[in-house]
């Protein structure tokens, strides 16, 4: 009985996948914390050798998608500049929201795979752990490269696994868990790339943390 339980549950924990109705319940319970665990130590030093030295012309419009509780915000000089930000879970949004009150920031409920915008509408879009997050991950960086701007680009930070390689045993084993926290630890970004490859170009993909795991990608339309 309990050997047939435990084989039911490996087998449906395994295909169980990632989906908004369980990420906005996640990461309403994540908003009370995350900031203390993804905005301090190695990933605040991580955000900021992403950010370091870029800047924003005043014209550009800029777009952070899942923007989460603003992290990214706080380390890029967004003085009058032009900056929607999305996210599907209205909690981590309110946190973002409360400490950009007195900036023009736009914060809007949104999906990433959906994005109601116009095409070709963004200058630089920003990405920080969101296609590790979204559901459908090759969907939501279509929809990027659509509503960005010819010659704009795309600032992805995020953990992929390994280029060309197999996942170790070890990520492979404890997948379907951390899928369950809300985050693929399992994605090849080679793989999600293919489907805009026609348009868009790597222009810099960087080690950032944890041996390579978390990635720096800028990506040029
Ligand atoms: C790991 S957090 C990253 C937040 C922020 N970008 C950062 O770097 O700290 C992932 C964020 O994606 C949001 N999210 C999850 N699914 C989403 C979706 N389908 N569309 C938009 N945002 C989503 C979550 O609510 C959460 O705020």
């Amino acid at each position: 009985m309990l050997r047939r339980m435990i084989i039911k549950c490996k087998r449906s924990c395994w295909r169980w996948k990632l989906n908004n109705s369980w990420n906005r319940m996640i990461y309403k319970v994540w908003s009370l914390i995350y900031d203390r665990i993804f905005n301090s130590g190695i990933f605040l030093k991580a955000r900021k050798r992403v950010f370091d030295g870029m800047s924003f012309k005043g014209d550009q419009k800029i777009l952070i998608v899942g923007v989460g509780t603003g992290a990214d915000i706080e380390l890029l000089n967004l003085e009058n500049i032009e900056v929607t930000a999305i996210d599907l879970s209205y909690d981590m949004l309110r946190k973002a929201r409360s400490k950009s009150s007195n900036s023009s920031i736009e914060f809007k409920q949104m999906d990433a795979q959906n994005l109601l915008f116009k095409d070709e509408s963004f200058d630089t879009i920003i990405a920080s752990l969101i296609l590790s997050v979204v559901p459908d991950p090759e969907k939501s960086l279509t929809e990027m490269e659509r509503v960005l701007k010819k010659h704009g680009r795309i600032i992805i930070f995020d953990k992929f696994a390994p280029k060309e390689k197999q996942l170790p045993f070890t990520k492979k084993l404890i997948r379907p868990v951390v899928r369950m926290l809300g985050t693929d630890i399992g994605l090849h970004f080679e793989y999600i790339f293919q489907k805009v490859s026609d348009t868009l170009t790597i222009e810099n993909d960087v080690p950032i943390m944890l041996n390579g795991m978390y990635r720096k990608i800028v990506i040029r339309k």
